[in-house]
């Protein structure tokens, strides 16, 4: 949150932005895409779709459409409209996530047990809110536009967020279907570039990362500092599935020496041999995508591999996983094919706070600060990544048995 604010002021001063006037107009007009978009996803999917939850990490749908809402009551609504009636009481209690400062919660595993309120009652949620907002932000001085402001957008990078986990959570809802639903029979994989083994020479010596800029970014990109990359390859291109099926035809599943010891037992419990929703028929493989059951494209980088999957694949090509730090030096550089909108990469690096981080006071300072511990970082943006909520500085956490995102490897090598 200070970080948001920070940004916003210093976008003002940087780029003389115009009056209060436009900048109503502005963010009026970003809310309005982000919240549409939102909705853009959702109407492929009947209310049926909208309530399920296949696992305790995936939400519904639907959930997902109000708890995105509900940030934007909670956080902006309630301190900063006056007036604003609150469209249900109970809402809070269903749709708040993690904000233990925000008050109780329903058990994250059992949301998928609400069939009230419905798709539709949803979607009033949806348009109340969105009324509110719209009003507070049309009827704002510049004085409230620079409270409420930082807040719209961290509330706007929010459901982005949740934009990509409406698509990954519900092809694992699909992935339970024996028919494999399509969520949209004519989508396509992205365009990427072919693997050709190639290794692109890191510039050795100290280096910055982490994010400084006037644009948005969250908390845990910050702050910038001086890390020291010391001869590192990374590979231009990423992992493809043809080389992740000569993996599998060199018995990597089977071979206990490849993987880190958590990794061999995960291996083991959940009886994996591919990538997550791969299966064989006939001898060939498939793969569950957002079209549908679709033939396995050998030159389509990888996806749906969890962090002891893309190890033990380092490993077994004699390479190594980048650190995050490279990872981000190496795009700075454009030193990176396809390092956005394919496939996000995992990296080495355990999510920790940078130097000096610290978590804002209150609620909002739940947002990412608490969870660093015991995952993994993966760098780049997917496939189901919204336009704009890519960048090189941007940090994305999973814990390392996680597959069901769209997560694929990029290798790295060293002297
Ligand atoms: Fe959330």
């Amino acid at each position: 949150m200070a970080n948001a604010a920070m940004s916003f002021e210093r976008r003002n001063a940087a780029a003389r932005v115009p009056g209060a006037q436009d900048l109503c107009m502005h963010w009026a007009q970003a809310f309005r895409a982000v919240r549409a978009e939102t909705e853009r996803r959702a109407a492929r999917l009947s209310a049926e779709d909208q309530a399920i939850q296949s696992m305790p990490d995936a939400s519904p749908t639907k959930w997902h459409r109000a708890h995105t809402t509900w940030f934007f009551e909670q956080f902006l609504l309630k301190p900063h409209a006056r007036g604003y009636r609150v469209f249900d009481e109970r809402f809070a209690y269903l749709f708040n996530s993690y904000y233990v400062t925000a008050g109780p919660r329903h058990a994250r595993p059992q949301r998928g047990m609400i069939t009230r309120p419905d798709a539709s009652e949803v979607g009033a949620y949806r348009a109340h809110v969105d009324e509110a907002v719209e009003r507070l932000i049309a009827d704002a001085d510049a004085a409230s536009l620079e409270r409420i402001i930082p807040i719209v957008e961290i509330g706007l990078n929010h459901e982005q967020q949740h934009q990509e986990l409406l698509l990954t959570d519900i092809v694992h809802a699909f992935s339970q279907n024996p028919v494999s639903p399509a969520y949209d029979p004519k989508w396509q994989p992205p365009k990427v570039q072919a693997d050709n083994g190639e290794f692109a020479e890191q510039p050795a010596g100290i280096h910055a990362i982490g994010h400084d800029g006037a644009d948005f970014c969250f908390d845990n990109e910050q702050p910038r500092h001086r890390v020291l990359i010391e001869g590192a390859r990374i590979a231009r291109r990423l992992v493809s599935n043809a080389e992740w099926l000569q993996f599998m035809a060199d018995g990597g599943y089977a071979t206990p020496s490849l993987w880190l010891s958590d990794g061999w037992n995960t291996v083991q419990n959940e009886g994996w041999s591919a990538p997550g929703y791969w299966q064989q028929r006939g001898g060939e493989w498939f793969a569950l995508t957002l079209a549908g059951l679709k033939p396995i494209d050998p030159a389509a980088p990888v996806c749906h591999v969890s962090y002891y999957e893309a190890d033990a694949f380092a490993r077994w090509a004699g390479k190594h996983l980048p650190s995050e730090a490279e990872w981000e030096v190496a795009a700075r550089f454009d030193l990176l094919a396809d390092a956005f909108g394919a496939v996000w990469q995992w990296t080495r690096s355990a999510y920790s706070p940078y130097p000096g981080y610290r978590a804002a006071e209150g609620a909002l300072g739940e947002y990412n600060g608490k969870f660093m511990v015991n995952q993994m970082v993966l760098r780049g943006s997917s496939l189901a990544t919204p336009e704009g909520h890519s960048r090189a500085t941007y940090r994305n956490f999973f814990y390392p048995p996680a597959r069901w995102q769209f997560s694929g490897v990029r290798l790295a090598d060293y002297a």
